[in-house]
């Protein structure tokens, strides 16, 4: 691990990812599949001569465009922000291994971003088929930075075939590529459906609202058929890790169950708005079913990152930021020497470091401590998120001392032990003073 350590109380460091990363994913999907509902929702209008959904159709991309390019950018860069300060081992391989696919979706940004204005600003400047077809523009590149950002995510849960040696297209076309483009390209149809139907309520009036609603209708179930096929597929190819993390975390069951029963929900919403148009779209139903669609996705993205452990990058980075291939050095050199920050704040403390016989119990505790931070607080709080205190709360100093020998056996969303004796003993000296201090009275 060549880079210092975050330190987040309660939370953990990479819990701070979703609270910036979801309502990004959130936005972008309504971007997508915005982009597609416009396109096709303007040449309907241009078709019937429709001045007022015409009206309506403008207005709705000017809020659309300032949503999703403002929000949709500050986020975005947060996502780099969060990413690079919390697993800079994992964001600097992702960077490495995808040069040119970074270079791709900038290109599909920009002209996102160029027609997105055009297709706003030459409005009624335009004929109808020249409009459309940059609304179809700027679905197709918005659907391109999807296409493209979901490779690279999916290559985290599944890295297939790859190994360092081979081509970006081996770790682009991993095994989830396919479902999870699917997965995410129905969510988009759907979200930007049900942002269409609560935007609508609110300002929309007119006798082509009835059309509106069973038209977005209609994408989004199409969008659902694809959710369904792209769900199939990706339980099919989940690695086995990922599946025994599903079925043993409790966490992940009930994010799945809320995530299946909102998604039927939503389902059933929309084939009402499909059979019956408008009538079912009051102001209170918009927004409860935007919320589920929301909902929906935030758990759907949950479930993939958190069945990922104890892998960054599936087989090839660790989860406290350490290469699989790395590991037997870890084991031979010891912790401390392979994660030079670590190596650097112990060693000015104590200039004997490298004399574990001669380290004190307070020393080791101390040092374990540090480890601590290093090997295990990117997924235990101390209280909090998974937090380590209640865990070991009923545990004997044998059963500390066994669970970090046996550190991946004991739960296998962990990563082995990653360091030599002197470290394993410090770092249960360090867990047996937490767990003697915070047992109190609960102690049998
Ligand atoms: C990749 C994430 C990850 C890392 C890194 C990690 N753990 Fe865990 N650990 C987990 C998860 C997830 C659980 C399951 C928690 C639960 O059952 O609620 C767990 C459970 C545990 C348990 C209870 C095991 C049992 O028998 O139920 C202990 C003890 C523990 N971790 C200690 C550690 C220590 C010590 C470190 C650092 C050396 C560490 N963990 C590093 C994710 C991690």
């Amino acid at each position: 691990m060549e880079y210092p350590h975050w330190y987040v109380p309660f939370l953990t460091a990479p819990m701070l990812i979703p609270l910036v990363a979801i309502p990004h994913v959130v936005v972008a999907q309504l971007a997508v599949g915005g982009g597609f509902l416009l396109a096709d929702l303007t040449r309907r209008a241009y078709q019937a001569s429709d001045p007022g959904l015409l009206a309506y159709l403008r207005r709705f991309a000017r809020f659309f465009i300032l949503l999703t390019v403002v929000f949709g950018a500050v986020t975005g860069v947060g996502i780099w922000w969060t990413i690079g300060l919390t697993s800079p081992e994992a964001t600097s391989a992702l960077i490495h291994v995808f040069v040119f696919g970074w270079a791709t979706e900038w290109v599909f940004f920009v002209l996102e971003l160029v027609s997105a204005f055009a297709f706003y600003y030459l409005w009624d400047r335009l004929p109808p088929r020249e409009h459309v077809a940059l609304g179809w523009i700027y679905a197709f590149s918005a659907w391109m930075s999807l296409v493209l950002i979901t490779g690279i995510t999916a290559f985290m849960l599944t890295s297939g075939s790859w190994t360092p040696e081979k081509s970006f297209f081996v770790a682009f076309f991993n095994p989830s590529f396919v479902p999870q483009v699917l997965i995410r390209t129905g969510g988009s149809l759907a979200i930007a459906a049900l942002g269409i139907g609560l935007h609508a309520t609110f300002h929309a009036n007119g006798a082509w609202k009835d059309r509106l609603v069973r038209w977005v209708s209609r994408w989004a179930l199409g969008g659902m058929v694809c959710i369904g096929l792209g769900t199939l597929g990706y339980l099919l190819i989940l690695p086995d890790h990922a599946r025994l993390n599903m079925v043993r975390a409790p966490m992940l069951l009930v994010m799945t169950a809320l995530n299946f029963g909102v998604t039927l929900v939503v389902i059933a919403a929309l084939a009402l708005g499909y059979i019956a148009g408008h009538r079912w779209v009051t102001p209170p139903s918009a927004v409860l079913l935007f919320m589920a669609g929301v909902l929906a996705i935030t758990t759907g993205e949950f479930i993939r990152e958190g069945s990922r452990k104890p892998y960054q990058v599936e087989g090839y980075i660790l989860s406290p930021g350490v290469r699989v291939s790395d590991v037997p050095l870890y084991h031979e050199r010891g912790f401390i020497d392979q994660t030079p920050w670590l190596a650097l704040y112990l060693r000015q403390r104590w200039p004997d470091l490298d004399r574990p016989d001669r380290w004190t119990d307070e020393q080791r505790v101390r040092i374990g401590e540090a480890i601590f931070r290093y090997h295990c607080a990117g997924c235990h709080a101390l209280t909090g998120y998974n937090g380590i205190r209640p865990i070991i709360r009923p545990w004997t100093p044998e059963l500390i001392r066994e669970a970090v020998r046996h550190l991946h056996r004991t739960n296998p969303a962990m990563p082995p032990w990653l360091g030599n004796e002197a470290e394993r003993e410090a770092l249960a000296h360090y867990l047996i003073r937490l767990q003697e201090a915070s047992a109190g009275s609960a102690a049998p």
